[in-house]
């Protein structure tokens, strides 16, 4: 049988396992960050319309510039998130990681670095290995805080082309304030003045979630400073994969020097275009699933878990001596979290109300047997 390594791969994917939780089927499934809420069924009706007539002009290529829906997603960003952008600032493509993927392919490369800080989201150090750009893995601190010091002296010393902010932090759950980020910013700047500065992504997937304000308006006037957003989560679309950028129009430009022709399907446009129409709607679940997720985090405690404070639609609870073995009694239990393999923690998805009880039911039998 022919493996992997007997095929003339690239050196660096020798030995390497593609990226995946695992999709086991359970009755309680919290593991990767989805919105529990199904599509509400006007949206659906109204989906089905809009994909009906993208249908009828299926011979022909869709928008190569998705103008349409950049400008709604515009006017999205600029209702919500506290800056006036326009159409010229944004760019879709198919999820977010298919947006940091286009970031990497013009911003890293190979001789090129990313840097990011561990731990976080792990696609940032895949879709860096895949585009050839090499990873460089930031310092964070015990509380899953960025220590600012500790961060800047990481950056002069590696000098990244790209640097990689998530905020809210995926597994951690922990926001980063608007100083944090400039500061990071005009580090990172400063150590490549000789080149012409780093792209300052601030990967922003669970913003809607956040306690704080988005970071939005942090682009304005720093062309070297990317917001990264998805209907992933907020807008309970996973299954659509549309994510989106906002930054200062010549990233949008040079985006474009690498994306494939007509990357976006007309049918992924007009189903992305329905969802923005019912905005409203989907962020009440919003509002539902921030709710669940502080009680989530307040029964925890109560329970005896050490928590993580959360901005994102997930919690990040231990401490387990053995994490994988807490994950396995949980799963026992017929509900599934997410094992990121951050020594002592796992992370739980917000469910729904019912979901969010079995789970706290589970741990509340792991947390005993743990103390019998
Ligand atoms: C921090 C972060 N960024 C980006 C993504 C990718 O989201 P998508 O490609 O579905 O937009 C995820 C998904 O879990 C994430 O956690």
């Amino acid at each position: 049988m022919t493996g992997i390594d007997d095929l003339p791969i690239r050196d660096e994917l020798r030995g390497k396992s593609p990226y995946g939780a695992p999709q086991l089927d359970v009755p309680v499934r919290l593991n990767t960050n989805e919105n529990p809420y199904p599509l509400p069924e006007p949206l659906v009706a109204r989906i089905a319309e809009r994909v009906a007539e993208a249908a009828r002009g299926l011979n022909r290529y869709p928008d190569r510039d998705a103008v349409e829906l950049r400008t709604e997603l515009a006017r999205y960003l600029s209702r919500t998130a506290g800056l006036e952008v326009g159409v010229a600032q944004v760019w879709a493509a198919n999820g977010s990681n298919e947006v940091l993927q286009q970031l990497l392919q013009a911003f890293g490369g190979p001789g090129r670095t990313a840097m990011g800080f561990e731990p976080s989201y792990s696609m940032h150090a895949l879709i860096s290995r895949s585009t050839g750009t090499g990873w460089i893995s930031g310092p964070r601190s015990a509380d899953f805080t960025i220590d600012v010091d500790a961060a800047r002296e990481a950056i002069a010393e590696h000098r990244p082309d790209v640097l990689f902010i998530t905020s809210p932090n995926n597994p951690t759950g922990t926001a980063v304030e608007a100083e944090t980020v400039l500061a990071l910013h005009d580090a990172a700047q400063a150590a490549r003045a000789d080149a012409a500065g780093a792209l300052v992504v601030v990967d922003e997937a669970y913003g809607e979630f956040s306690h704080r304000p988005s970071l939005l308006p942090l682009i304005e006037g720093r062309p070297r400073l990317v917001l990264s957003r998805t209907m992933s989560k907020a807008f309970g679309a996973a299954g659509l994969r549309l994510g989106y950028l906002a930054a200062d129009p010549a990233v949008v430009d040079a985006v474009q020097l690498v994306r494939l022709p007509y990357h976006l399907s007309a049918v992924t446009q007009a189903t992305a275009l329905a969802a923005l129409e019912h905005t409203d709607t989907l962020l009440g679940y919003v509002d539902a699933l921030k709710a669940e997720r502080d009680r989530l985090v307040a029964e925890l405690r109560t329970l005896g878990c050490e928590v993580t404070d959360s901005d994102a639609n997930f919690v990040q609870f231990g401490r387990f001596e053995d994490a994988h073995a807490a994950w396995q009694g949980l799963l026992d239990r017929g509900v599934l979290v997410r094992d990121n393999g951050v020594p002592g923690w796992l992370r739980v998805t917000a469910g729904t109300p019912a979901e969010n009880d079995a789970f706290l039911d589970a741990v509340r039998e792991l947390m005993k047997e743990k103390s019998a």
